[in-house]
């Protein structure tokens, strides 16, 4: 197995209903997972790129998250819509998409 390129993360965590932290499965981190998928499974995507679905990665409030290694850029409120652009901009194009970060006071 060649070593991937990148690692994509997708959270799908979930939690019980009325959980104060929410999770990202409740806000349709699933359906982004699927999207991804899909999307690798089109363009054949998986002998460069590593696909993951993950727990809880932090910032549930601001959720679905995904995360992308080597850079650890984040991205947060993601929809089924936006991973083409991911795929297309950061993952094949090298650069990350700037408005579907999360914000960096999130780390502070
Ligand atoms: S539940 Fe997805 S970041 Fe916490």
């Amino acid at each position: 197995m060649p070593k991937p390129l990148k690692h994509i993360f997708v959270c799908i965590q979930s939690r019980p209903e009325n959980h104060p932290r929410g999770s990202c499965a409740a806000k349709g981190g699933i359906d982004v997972f699927q999207a991804f998928m899909q999307q690798f499974d089109s363009r054949k995507l998986y002998d460069r790129f590593a696909l993951v679905n993950t727990g809880c990665l932090g910032p549930c409030d601001l959720g679905p998250s995904v995360l992308i290694y080597p850079e650890g850029v984040m991205y947060r409120g993601i929809k089924k819509t936006d991973v083409a652009t991911i795929i297309e901009e950061h993952l094949l194009g090298g650069k990350p998409v700037e408005r579907l970060m999360m914000p960096k006071e999130v780390w502070g």
